[in-house]
């Protein structure tokens, strides 16, 4: 049994990453699994990509791409999982089951959907204009990402906590509808890291894609360079002090440095130290920090055969828990073998086992007998007379043993045998299939319960 924490995240594999997705996402995730606590689940969310992109090349290329940027910061694929999603059969399957269940009041709620039927209206077309059902699904989808594997902890950005509470509510359905008292799937919950550093870009804002100003991660050392030259900085001469505390520039080395580094390019900043040479300083960090893992990367991207076997060992991972465990939802939901009824037989066994009861009583005569009866009260049995309790309770117990049981029909009643001797018999039934469904059920009453 795991008590590790399991911690799972997606990412969509639309784009490269660069420095602000490495500071902000790759590199504390590589550093969180390493925690021998931690059981972790990194995958490419290449069907999530699906939705946003129908780039193929763009998509394939991403893929590699983010693949070789996990692997070349140091990701160990001995100890955490790593996987495409699209390796996954069990994931769009779970995402049925999940649909099934999901209200469509809750998915119009999604922050995402609603955006795009904002926008639409706003600009007076039609409100569905353009949003696909791959668009609105896109919270089942993730809630199957993150319920397959029943992830504790899911590291997502803040825009996407709505998605991992809807995870929560839609497994929550499934547990209530499909459970009988069984919670197949843990509650899930969003971890924001507020320590994380969200890294500046080149004009300051947040760095993104969508504001053209990011840094590049592991391109060539002349595309870093080319990339910090275009740092806006203020005015300021060389000479002239220097604000770190209003400067990006100053943010940006100090997510890669040590503390000390960090106190030593403050004090020069503020003694006059030029942008120019504070760029160079910059990109000596930054050059220092990623070259090893740059050149791995390399390696990795010309080498895409190696990244399709560790993907594919990262699947089969995946695969041995997924699979059992979607053959169990199946189950649960009704997509059963018509050959193999066993589990509704045994749960009905079970509970006949339960409810049948042994009475005992005693004659006028002093003798000692007991009845049988099933769980609608139905008598099953009637002793014949024994001189002694304690004989009564041997027979009683013989007859729970779990040993093959002795009964023998006769016209329209049945009796049962211990070592030759006839110890109890029915009472007569109204006809003979009457009374072979009161032998079966004495046979599942009399089976020892199994917990
Ligand atoms: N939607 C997430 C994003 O855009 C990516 C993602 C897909 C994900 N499935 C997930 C994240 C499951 C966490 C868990 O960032």
């Amino acid at each position: 049994m795991t008590t590790r924490t399991r911690i799972l995240t997606g990412i969509t594999t639309t784009g490269t990453p660069h420095l602000g997705n490495y500071a902000g996402a790759i590199r504390p995730a590589i550093v969180a699994s390493r925690d021998s606590n931690a059981d972790s689940f990194y995958f490419l969310a290449d069907y999530h990509a699906l939705i946003k992109c129908d780039d193929p090349l763009r998509i394939q290329r991403s893929r590699l791409e983010i693949a070789a940027t996990w692997l070349a910061g140091g990701l160990d694929v001995d100890r955490v999982t790593f996987y495409r999603q699209s390796d996954i059969p069990e994931i769009p399957e779970l995402t049925w089951l999940l649909t099934c269940v999901a209200a469509k009041g809750l998915l119009n709620r999604a922050h995402a959907y609603k955006a795009s039927v904002d926008k639409n209206v706003e600009t007076g077309e039609d409100p569905d204009a353009g949003i696909t059902m791959g668009l609105y699904s896109y919270p089942v989808l993730m809630a199957a990402d993150i319920l397959m594997f029943n992830a504790h902890k899911v590291p997502v950005g803040r825009d996407q906590i709505q998605h991992v509470e809807m995870a929560r509510d839609i497994g929550q359905r499934f547990n209530h509808l499909f459970g009988q008292g069984k919670e197949f799937f843990t509650m899930p919950e969003a971890l924001i890291e507020e320590s994380v550093a969200t890294l500046p870009g080149l004009d300051g804002r947040k760095m993104s894609k969508s504001y053209d100003n990011t840094i590049p991660l592991f391109s060539s050392a002349k595309e870093l360079k080319d990339a910090i030259s275009r740092i806006v900085t203020d005015s300021r001469a060389p000479g002239e002090a220097k604000d770190p505390d209003n400067s990006h520039l100053f943010t940006l080395f100090q997510a890669f440095a040590t503390p000390a580094q960090s106190d030593e390019f403050r004090s020069e900043l503020l003694q006059g130290l030029g942008w120019g040479e504070a760029k160079n300083r910059l990109f000596q960090l930054l050059d220092n920090e990623l070259g090893e893992s740059r050149e791995r990367y390399h390696q990795l991207i010309e080498r895409p055969a190696d990244l399709e076997d560790i993907l594919q060992h990262g699947a089969k991972k995946a695969r041995a828990v997924a699979t059992p465990f979607l053959n169990e939802l199946r189950e649960a939901v009704g997509l059963r073998s018509f050959v193999a009824q066993t589990q509704v037989a045994a749960t009905t066994k079970k509970k006949a086992a339960k409810a049948a009861r042994f009475v005992s009583f005693r004659e006028d005569d002093g003798s000692f007998r007991f009845r049988l009866l099933a769980a609608d009260g139905e008598q099953l049995l009637l002793s014949r007379n024994f001189a002694d309790g304690k004989t009564a309770g041997q027979v009683t117990k013989q007859l729970q043993s779990g040993q093959p049981l002795d009964v023998r029909k006769e016209d329209l009643s049945f009796s049962v045998w211990l070592e030759g001797e006839c110890v109890a018999d029915s009472p007569a039934f109204a006809d003979s299939a009457a009374r072979d469904a009161a032998v079966e059920a004495l046979r599942i009453a009399l089976t020892p319960i199994q917990e």
